[in-house]
């Protein structure tokens, strides 16, 4: 089993980033906790974090035929992104949508994912349990 976890923009400033949203457990932290977990139940884990769309639709692009799974928080791309949504419908492997904080509780604008309909399923709403939440399914996939 070899998961990739991916970051879009903003979240490498997980601690210092609107704390009473986000927590204050750094992106490095979060990573660490997923990292043991993964190792202890025999999976390969690798991790991805850039501010940029480009970059994101790469590394999906170069996930195939890698990874069994990808977990993905994309940030604000969730929101508007169709070429971060075309990017998952391009690809055969299955991505998990996070969200640490829960987005239908927030600004209208965060209500509408249009990444959602092309993922395998979501979370939101755990803070950094919502990391572990999706790790949960992708170690336990058939
Ligand atoms: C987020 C929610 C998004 O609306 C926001 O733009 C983020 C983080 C979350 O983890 O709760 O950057 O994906």
């Amino acid at each position: 089993m070899k998961i990739l976890v991916m970051n879009g923009p903003n979240l490498n400033l997980l601690g210092e980033r609107e704390p009473s949203v986000y927590g204050d457990h750094s992106l490095a932290a979060i990573n660490e906790r997923l990292k043991e977990c993964a190792e202890k139940n025999g999976a390969e884990i690798d991790f991805f974090q850039s501010n940029h769309e480009g970059a994101l639709i790469d590394a999906l692009h170069g996930a195939r035929a890698k990874y069994n799974c990808i977990i993905f928080n994309a940030g604000a791309y969730t929101h508007y992104s169709y070429a971060i949504r075309d990017a998952i419908a391009a690809i055969k492997v299955p991505v998990i949508e996070v969200h640490m904080s829960n987005v239908h509780a927030r600004e209208e604008f965060r209500h509408h994912s249009v990444i959602s309909p092309v993922c395998k399923g979501t979370v939101a709403g755990f803070g950094e349990k919502s990391y572990m939440m999706a790790l949960f399914y992708a170690l336990n996939m058939d």
